[in-house]
C-alpha cells in the first residue's frame, strides 16, 4: 500500500450529517489503525460560526469512547466560510496557509464536497479563483458526494463545470457502494479463481439477480427523497456499479483506469429501455401504511417532508440486458426498496440447468446458484444438488458457504474508511469516472422520462414490511426472486429477518 503524503482534508458542509455520522468516524478509525498520513489535519468548513472547539465537540458525539480520542481531536480544525464571491474564500486560504506552517504540512489538499448539491459547482469555482485548485508542486483533489446530477443533462453540466476548475484525474466521485469490501471482493472472486470465470458467461449463466433491500423508510430525509426516489437514490449509481463489477471483462491490470474502462464498456452495452417499453421492464412501487408486530407503520405519503399525493417510487425492480459478446440474451434483474422485510444486499448468479435431467426435480429446479452477499453476514454461498441418503436418487439442494466473519482477525472496514484512504493515496479505482456516470444516466433517463410524462404507468402500493408490489414477480419468467434472510444461508418468505 502506498503511504499517503502529508496533507490537509478540507470538508465543506462540516456541520452536516454526513460529516458527523460517516466522515469523522471513518477518519478516527483510520487514525486508530495508524493509516493516516504522518502529518495530517482536517479543516471543517461551512457557513455556521463555530470554533475549533465547537467542531471537535460536534464530532465527539459520533465517536466511541477511546483513549486515543483526545489526540485525534487535536487534528480537527474549523473555519467558517461564506460562498458568495471569491473574496469569501480568502479567510479559508489564509487559514490553510497558517495551518500548513504551524503543523509543518506541505500544501497538499483534498477538498471534500459534502454540501447541498447546489454548491457543487460553486465551491470549485471559488477555490479556483483563489488559486487553490492547481499547483505545480502539491496535489489538489476534489471529492464529490452523491447525488451526481439529478438527470442526464444535469450530470453532464456538472461534469463540465467541474472540469473548468479541476482535471478529471483530480476529481473523485463518491459511490460508497464501491467502498464496500464485498463489492471489491467480486473482482477477486471472479478473477482469482479458476473455477468461476470459465462459467461466467451466457453459455452457463441463465440470469443474474441483484437485490438491495432496506427495512428502514426515509428516516427524516423525506424532503430529499421525495425529489429523488429509488431509481435516482440507489439504482442509477450504487446498483448499476455493482452490476458493472458482475459483468465487466477482466481488466488488464488492477489500476484505476483499466478497471473503470471495463465498467464504462458495460454501461455502454446496456440495452436501452425505450419509453414505450418501460411498463414491460420496470416496476415501481411506493410503501403504504401497515401493521408490523401490532405496530402501525406509516405509509410513505405520511412521512414528514413527503408530498401528500407524491408519486415518488420507494421501490423499483428492473429487467435489462447487456448487449455484448459475454452477456447476449442473459436477463439481469435489479430490485431495491425501502420498508422491505429486511436489510440485505446480494447478488444471485443463477446457472443454467444441466442439459438432460436424470433425477427429476432437484429442489431448486436444477439451477445451481452462487450468492454473493454484500451485507449483512457478508460472504459467499454456493447451492448445488446432492443425493439424499437412502434408496433411489432423490436430489436435494445443499449449501456450501463462506462467511467473512470467519476471517475473524480481519475487521471489514467501513466504506468511507477505504474511500478516504484511497483518495489520500491518489487511487481513484473505487471512485466513479465522469464518463461512466453519464453512461449510467443515459440508461436510466428514458425510464424517468416515461414515468414523468405517462401517467398511465402505474405506481403500485405495497404494504410496508412486504417484498414490494406483487407484479415484481412477473418480471422473471419461469423463475422466482430469491427472498433473502439476514443469515446468508437461509432464504424464503417466512425466514427470520
Ligand atoms: C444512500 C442512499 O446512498 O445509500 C440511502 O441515499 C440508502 O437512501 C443508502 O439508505 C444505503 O446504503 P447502505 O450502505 O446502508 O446500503
Amino acid at each position: 500500500m502506498n503511504k499517503a503524503e502529508n496533507q490537509i482534508l478540507i470538508i465543506f458542509g462540516a456541520s452536516g450529517d454526513l460529516t458527523k455520522r460517516k466522515l469523522i468516524p471513518a477518519l478516527f478509525e483510520l487514525y486508530r489503525q495508524k493509516l493516516l498520513p504522518q502529518k495530517f489535519a482536517v479543516l471543517g468548513a461551512s457557513r455556521s460560526a463555530l470554533s475549533d472547539e465547537d467542531f471537535r465537540n460536534l464530532a465527539n458525539d459520533f465517536l466511541p469512547e477511546d483513549e486515543q480520542l483526545d489526540a485525534f481531536k487535536e487534528l480537527l480544525f474549523y473555519q467558517s466560510v461564506q460562498n458568495n464571491s471569491a473574496n469569501d474564500f480568502v479567510p479559508l486560504k489564509e487559514r490553510l496557509d497558517k495551518l500548513s506552517n504551524k503543523l509543518g504540512i506541505t500544501a497538499n489538499y483534498i477538498f471534500y464536497l459534502s454540501t447541498p448539491p447546489s454548491l457543487y459547482p460553486v465551491i470549485p469555482r471559488l477555490l479556483c479563483e483563489n488559486g487553490l485548485t492547481r499547483s505545480e508542486k502539491y496535489f489538489r483533489r476534489l471529492i464529490v458526494e452523491k447525488p451526481f446530477g439529478t438527470d442526464l443533462n444535469s450530470a453532464k453540466e456538472l461534469n463540465q463545470q467541474l472540469l473548468n476548475y479541476f482535471e478529471e484525474e483530480q476529481i473523485y466521485r463518491i459511490d460508497h457502494y464501491l467502498g464496500k469490501e464485498t463489492v471489491q471482493n467480486m473482482l477477486v472472486t471472479r478473477f482469482s479463481n479458476g473455477i468461476f470465470e470459465p462459467l461466467w458467461n451466457r453459455r452457463y449463466i441463465e440470469r443474474v439477480e441483484i437485490t438491495s433491500a432496506e427495512s428502514l423508510g426515509v428516516e427524516g430525509r423525506g424532503g430529499y427523497y421525495d425529489n429523488s426516489g429509488a431509481m435516482r437514490d440507489m439504482l442509477q449509481n450504487h446498483l448499476l456499479q455493482v452490476a458493472g463489477f458482475v459483468a465487466m471483462e477482466p481488466p488488464v491490470v488492477v489500476e484505476a483506469n483499466a478497471i473503470r474502462n471495463e465498467i464504462l464498456k458495460v454501461f455502454q452495452s446496456l440495452r436501452t429501455i425505450r419509453e414505450n417499453e418501460v411498463s414491460r421492464y420496470v416496476i415501481r412501487g411506493q410503501y403504504t401504511a401497515s401493521h408490523i408486530n401490532n405496530q402501525k407503520i406509516n405509509g410513505y405519503r405520511e412521512e414528514p417532508g413527503v408530498a401528500k399525493f407524491s408519486r415518488t417510487e420507494t421501490f423499483v425492480a428492473l429487467k435489462f440486458f447487456i448487449d455484448n459478446w459475454r452477456w447476449a440474451g442473459v436477463p439481469f434483474y435489479i430490485r431495491t426498496g425501502k420498508k422491505l422485510p429486511t436489510r440485505v444486499t446480494e447478488i444471485v448468479i443463477h446457472f443454467r440447468k444441466v442439459p438432460h435431467h436424470l433425477f427429476g426435480d432437484t429442489g431448486t429446479g436444477g439451477n445451481n446458484q452462487l450468492i454473493i452477499r454484500i451485507q449483512p453476514d457478508e460472504g459467499i454461498l454456493l447451492k448445488f444438488g446432492m443425493k439424499t441418503p437412502g434408496a433411489g436418487f432423490k436430489v436435494q439442494t445443499v449449501n456450501m458457504d463462506f462467511h467473512y466473519s470467519d476471517l475473524a482477525d480481519k475487521k471489514v472496514p467501513a466504506a468511507y474508511e477505504r474511500l478516504l484512504l484511497d483518495c489520500m493515496q491518489g487511487d481513484a479505482t473505487l471512485y466513479a469516472r465522469g464518463d461512466a456516470v453519464e453512461a449510467a444516466w443515459e440508461f436510466v433517463q428514458p425510464i424517468i422520462n416515461a414515468w414523468d410524462t405517462n401517467p398511465e404507468i402505474p405506481i403500485y402500493g405495497y404494504p410496508a414490511g412486504s417484498w414490494g408490489p406483487e407484479d415484481t414477480d412477473k418480471l422473471i419468467v419461469n423463475g422466482n426472486w430469491r427472498y433473502p434472510c439476514k443469515n446468508l444461508t437461509n432464504d424464503g418468505l417466512y425466514c427470520e429477518l
